[in-house]
Formats: C-alpha cells, structure tokens, sequence
C-alpha cells in the first residue's frame, strides 16, 4: 500500500490501471440528487424523446402536386368598357400555374393604343423648354418610348419631348378604389391536394374518402362547420389572415394557403387529414409602403378594318394565391428505437458524472469523501520482489 498521492510522472502514470470499486455514500443529501437527476433524464427520455418527438418512429417528408379551379362571375361598369361581365377565363391569368393563382382584382385601362407619336408623360427627366433638351433616338429606360427630339405641348403648362410608343400613353394614376372586380371577394376556388409519403408507401388526397359528389358541389370551407371541404371562398382565405379583401384588392397582394398533413402512420389512416391555414407573404408594412401589392401589364390585340394595329392596355393588380404544403409523417422502425434508447442509457450514465462532481468539489466533506474514493495501491509483484 502507498500513501502518496497521484501519479509522480508520466512515465508511471501511463502504467498504473484504474478498476471500478463501489463506493456506497449513505448521504441523504447526495441520494436526493442522484434520484432526482435520474427521475429528470428518465422523463426527458420517457416525455419528451418518446411521447412528444415521437423517437421510436422513422420519419419521411411530403411529396405534393396542387391544382385549382377558380368558379366565379364578376360584373364591371366602366366608361373605358362599358358593362361587363367577366368569367374565369378573364380574371385568372394565366390559366393554368404550378401551386398558385393569380386572380386579377383591379386594373387601369388603356383603349385603343397604337403605335404613334405623343407627349412623354411629365417627369423630371422628360419636362423640356426646347427642342434641344430632346435627345432624337434616345430611349430611358424608365421612359415611355423612343424620344423623336421634338419638345411638344403636353397640356396648357407643361412641354415634355415626344416619344414613338404606343399612343396614347397609360396615365400615371392611382387604382381604382373601390376595386373594379370587388365581386372577386365571392369567387370561390377548389384546390386539389395530392400528397405521398414515399417510405411509407402512403398515398391520400385532401378530397376525403366520406365527402360525396353532392356535398362537394355545394360546400364551402368554413373552420367551424366544414373543416374538410376543400372549396375556398377569396374573402374568407384573405379574412383568416386577418387582413380585408376589398382593401387588399385595391392594390394586389400575394396570400400563402398554408395545407399542413403531420401524420403518425402508426395510427388509423383516417386520423391523417390536412389541415388548413392562410397567411399574407407580401409586405404590407404601414410605415414603408413604398411600391405596395402586386401588379403587372398585359394587352390584347387588334387589327381595324384598315390594317392598323391597335390594343387594349390593361395594368392589372391582384391577388397570387401560392398553395404551400408541407408535412412530415412517423411511423414505427426498430433503428431509430434503439438508437434512443442508447442515448438515453448514456444520459443515465452523465448522472453518476454530476454526482462524483458534487460530491468531490462542492460538499463539505468533500476531502473525507476523495480519501475515500481513491486507493492507491503498488504492484504487489514488485513488492514481494523487493522483499526478497
Ligand atoms: C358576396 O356574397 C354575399 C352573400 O351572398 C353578398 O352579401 C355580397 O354582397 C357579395 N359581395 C359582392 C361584392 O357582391
């Protein structure tokens, strides 16, 4: 037996072999934490691994397709078009996008545009007192057209140069408000949700096995009464953001519908439904609202009786729905089971580690408890050597 304390150098501490020797501290104190440390890692593993992250079951993400189908008519009375009705094929463009749809809500209108001279409209870069301040063939970017180098009268006070482009020129005016569409907020839209899980071999759809052909015809979602029907009126997705469609459609926006299936496969396949929400993905901060919505230009053609050309110019704002799905489903597998539980036994092994730590530096007794965790003990082989 040797008194002396730890290892003198290197060279003998290399040599020296530790063994495990139980050590029993009837402390009240320390037996406390050791149960409390270990009912604590027990209920992670038990509460948290198992019961709430589900640790036992394999994990796989969603594959989606989306289509929808907007149904809908819209009445406008305007002095540019007069009376009209619009149906689908006018206020969804285009017809047919990946995941969304555009549903045009406001416009300006530009009739009977062709391609001749006209005043720029006024900005500081276009305003000219001469013919000299217009360049001939000079094209901005941010202009109208290809300015001719002529300064002309673009009302009683201001000259601007005059450009070739399509004449006359869109007027640089705020939308309409109310929205020339405001019916839009009636429309209604079905969204076919197709998911599969591929490890899990799951396939499903968000038209559910118990919605019948005459409850699909007439339903409309509604969180309290129709949670399943997959048939979305545009004023209620817009609502659910908590944001007011006929303000929105003034100047267009882009709403998010949100179609979430989290699904434990362990359990009946009933059980695995979408579920819904909406959020607005723009920007509508009040404070800088600078180029606010959502909006874009398209035209329609067409020749006179004399070969000209000529178009209507359409500045259309309106709202994108982007069909978002996202989801993640478990199911049982015996990897992922044994590889918790192996965590879990390490944790159970940090509590021994936490307690020798108290014990040897924090407690009172710490030194009486150190003498009595190590022994040191000489080579026994050596020894009865030396005696000889
Ligand atoms: C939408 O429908 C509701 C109820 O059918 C009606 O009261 C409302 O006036 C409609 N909205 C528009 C803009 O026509």
């Amino acid at each position: 037996m040797s008194d002396k304390g730890c290892c003198d150098s290197v060279g003998e501490c290399f040599f020296d072999y530790y063994t495990s020797k139980i050590l029993v501290i009837r402390s009240k104190k320390v037996g406390t934490l050791n149960r409390f440390t270990q009912a604590l890692v027990i209920a992670y593993v038990i509460g948290y691994v198992c019961v709430l992250k589900k640790g036992y079951q394999d994990t796989d993400t969603v594959l989606s397709s989306v289509t929808t189908k907007v149904k809908g008519i819209a009445l406008t009375n305007t002095t540019e078009l007069g009376e009209r009705v619009w149906d689908v094929a006018d206020y969804i463009i285009p017809p047919q996008e990946d995941g969304s749809f555009f549903v045009l809500t406001n416009m300006i209108i530009t009739p009977n545009q062709t391609q001749s001279k006209c005043a720029e409209n006024p900005t500081q870069a276009s305003i000219c007192t001469s013919h000299r301040d217009c360049k001939r063939g000079f094209n901005d970017a941010r202009g109208d057209g290809v300015r001719t180098g002529r300064c002309v009268n673009y009302n009683d006070t201001i000259k601007t140069c005059e450009v070739l482009s399509w004449c006359p020129l869109e007027k640089i005016v705020e939308p309409p408000n109310p929205p020339l569409l405001a019916d839009a907020e009636n429309f209604t839209v079905l969204i076919k949700n197709n998911i599969r899980y591929p490890k899990f071999n799951f396939n499903k759809r968000n038209i559910l096995p118990n919605i019948n052909n005459s409850y699909l015809t007439q339903c409309v979602f509604s969180r309290k009464t129709d949670p399943d029907c997959p048939i979305f009126r545009l004023k209620d997705i817009v609502e659910e953001a908590e944001e007011d469609f006929q303000t929105m459609a003034i100047h267009g926006g882009v709403m998010g519908v949100q179609i979430r299936w989290d699904c434990d496969l362990d359990m009946p396949q009933s059980w695995c439904v979408p579920r819904y929400t909406f959020r607005r993905l723009d920007n509508k901060d009040p404070e800088n609202n600078v180029a606010p919505g959502y909006n874009f230009r398209f035209a329609k053609y067409y020749k006179d009786s004399d070969g000209t050309e000529t178009r209507t110019l359409i500045k259309g704002y309106g709202i994108r729905f982007d069909v978002l799905v996202f989801g993640q489903a478990g199911k049982f597998n015996i990897i992922p089971t044994l590889l918790n539980i192996g965590a879990g036994l390490a944790l159970l092994g940090l509590v021994n580690v936490i307690c020798d730590w108290i014990v040897l530096t924090l407690m009172k007794r710490k030194h009486h408890y150190k003498e009595q965790k190590y022994t040191y003990v000489d080579d026994f082989g050596l020894l009865s050597n030396e005696e000889t």
